[in-house]
């Protein structure tokens, strides 16, 4: 800020310069703004009797004890407050407290008429003085909730012309209304509103000094630090704020709109989450009765819970809305622990202890309906029937035996009459055998339907197991489909 700018210097546009820091580059904006700043031609008010410091320190010093009033000779005259702002950083965003933290540089320009000297004669056409000695408005960001923990900088330009320049760094922590529905993906619109707190608009007049659009130029211009939030524009409007008894303020509003960087969000929280998905869906490709899939999806939910609990921090709690992202997250672990109770179901079918028959209406559902409407391979000879009939491989396998097993019997009786005249011992021991291979036959018949219901609940599990596979799909499918209208929803309003 020491850079003189001598009176009557062409003023030179230079922005973004390569080895320019930000603070000079402020400086030196400053500057330009100065030299545009209209050239009112005043009356000289000052003397100096030497053109040096001194001499103008003197002349200045008898004017410092108006310090408390507003700069101008009648107070019917409004005092014009030229306000610019540059956005230099986002610091943070916090979701919980709806609290947005930036770092601005205010710079405030006005006239005093009672100070303007010939900078012929004063030697200079640019002063620094402390900030205190003179008149400052009292302009302030409305929003802001808390103190202001900048570097304080005490001193302010005036040039001969009368012009005070007024440039400091704000830390604004205001409030914002975040809507935080389509986190990670969410775009803010916060407002920064300056006005005076005590004078109102026939005292004190608020203007821009540079446009919204030129703001957002060299506000990207300076913003190095790449942080979470990315600026997309920034608009400023001016309007007119009332209070209590309708008096009304002037009031410049930036309406700063910034983008989150989903990035880390979506490296961090979606592609786990659906590697977890695919997983819980693939473990249903493995078989039910041979590896323990309940257990295997149990750690699946174990893991996902642990997951959620780590990231945690990352999630905005509070807002206006639910995020749709915590909506995916809890639909996520519903859909697991939906699987699992699958799981536990299809298990208890496919559980051996069970003898009991398969009722009826459970045959006719799962066997007629649920089978086609799976796609079940059946074998051609597995048809329902009303009478109790074969219905799987095994059982039918076991008929198959059963009946050959009939039909072996008589002849084996009738070769045994043959030879009854042969051979006694022979005779006593093949009847011995048959005996045992009836009491054999009668304990096997004892256990057929047992084993046959066993058959069919297993064919039961494995259908009823495909048709709530093809049921998880279709909700994950419909879930999918429906987060993708509501996002397409959100992002086309
Ligand atoms: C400054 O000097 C000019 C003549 O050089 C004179 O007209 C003016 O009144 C003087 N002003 C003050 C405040 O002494
Ligand atoms: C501020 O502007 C108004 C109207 O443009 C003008 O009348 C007034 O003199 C200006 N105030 C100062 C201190 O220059
Ligand atoms: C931001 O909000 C203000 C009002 O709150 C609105 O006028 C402005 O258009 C909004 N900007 C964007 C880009 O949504």
């Amino acid at each position: 800020m020491d850079k003189r700018v001598q009176g009557g210097a062409a003023p030179r546009i230079q922005t973004g310069i390569p080895g320019l820091n930000g603070r000079e580059e402020l400086a030196l904006f400053i500057c330009i703004l100065c030299l545009y700043a209209p050239n009112i031609t005043r009356a000289v008010t000052l003397n100096c009797s030497q053109p040096d410091a001194k001499s103008l320190y003197v002349e200045i010093e008898k004017t410092f004890y108006l310090s408390a009033v507003r700069p101008v000779y009648s107070l019917k005259t409004p005092t014009n407050v030229t306000l610019s702002v540059t956005l230099y950083s986002i610091l943070g965003v916090d979701e919980k407290t709806q609290i947005l933290t930036t770092y601005l540089w205010l710079n405030l320009e006005w006239y005093v008429e009672y100070l303007s000297w010939d900078p012929v004669q004063c030697g200079t056409a640019v002063v620094t003085l402390p900030r205190k000695k003179l008149w400052v408005p009292d302009i302030g960001i409305n929003e802001c909730m808390d103190g202001d923990t900048s570097p304080k900088t005490t001193y302010v330009y005036l040039y001969s012309s009368g012009l005070v320049s007024d440039s400091r760094p704000v830390r604004a922590i205001s409030s914002c209304n975040l809507d935080i529905y389509t986190f990670p993906f969410d775009v803010q619109n916060c407002s920064l509103t300056f006005n005076s707190y005590t004078y109102l608009d026939y005292d004190l007049r608020v203007d821009m000094g540079i446009s919204g659009e030129e703001t957002l130029r060299y506000s990207k211009l300076v913003m190095t630090t790449i942080g979470e939030w990315e600026l997309l524009d920034i608009k400023a409007i001016k309007v007119t704020q009332y209070n209590f008894s309708n008096e009304t303020y002037d009031t410049i509003v930036y309406h700063i709109v910034m983008r989150r960087r989903p990035t880390m969000y979506v490296v961090n929280l979606l592609i786990p989450s659906c590697f977890l998905m695919i997983v819980d869906l693939l473990s249903f490709l493995l078989p039910p009765e041979a590896v323990d899939r309940a257990t295997f999806k149990m750690t699946i939910i174990l893991g996902y819970t642990v997951f959620l609990l780590i990231m945690n921090d990352l999630l905005p709690i509070t807002g206006n809305r639910l995020p749709l992202l915590n909506v995916v997250f809890s639909v996520c672990l519903a859909l697991m622990v939906a699987s699992l109770l699958e799981t536990i179901i299809i298990t208890k079918i496919l559980c051996k202890s069970n003898h009991s028959a398969v009722p009826h209406w459970v045959k006719i559902l799962v066997f007629k309906y649920l089978a086609w409407l799976v796609r079940f391979p059946q074998k051609p000879g597995d048809q329902v029937t009303d009478t109790h009939s074969t219905t799987t491989e095994a059982s039918s396998a076991f008929f198959i035996s059963h009946d050959a097993m009939k039909l072996v019997e008589p002849a084996k009786d009738t070769e045994a009459q043959d030879r009854t005249r042969l051979a006694g011992p022979a005779v006593e021991e093949l009847k011995k055998l048959s005996q045992d291979l009836l009491a054999i036959r009668s304990h096997a018949e004892e256990h057929l339907p047992d084993y046959r219901a066993d058959d069919e609940w297993t064919q039961i599990g494995h259908i009823i197991d495909r048709f709530l596979f093809i049921l998880y799909l279709l909700f994950i499918s419909f879930s999918i489909i429906t987060f993708t209208v509501f996002w397409v929803i959100w992002s086309s309003q």
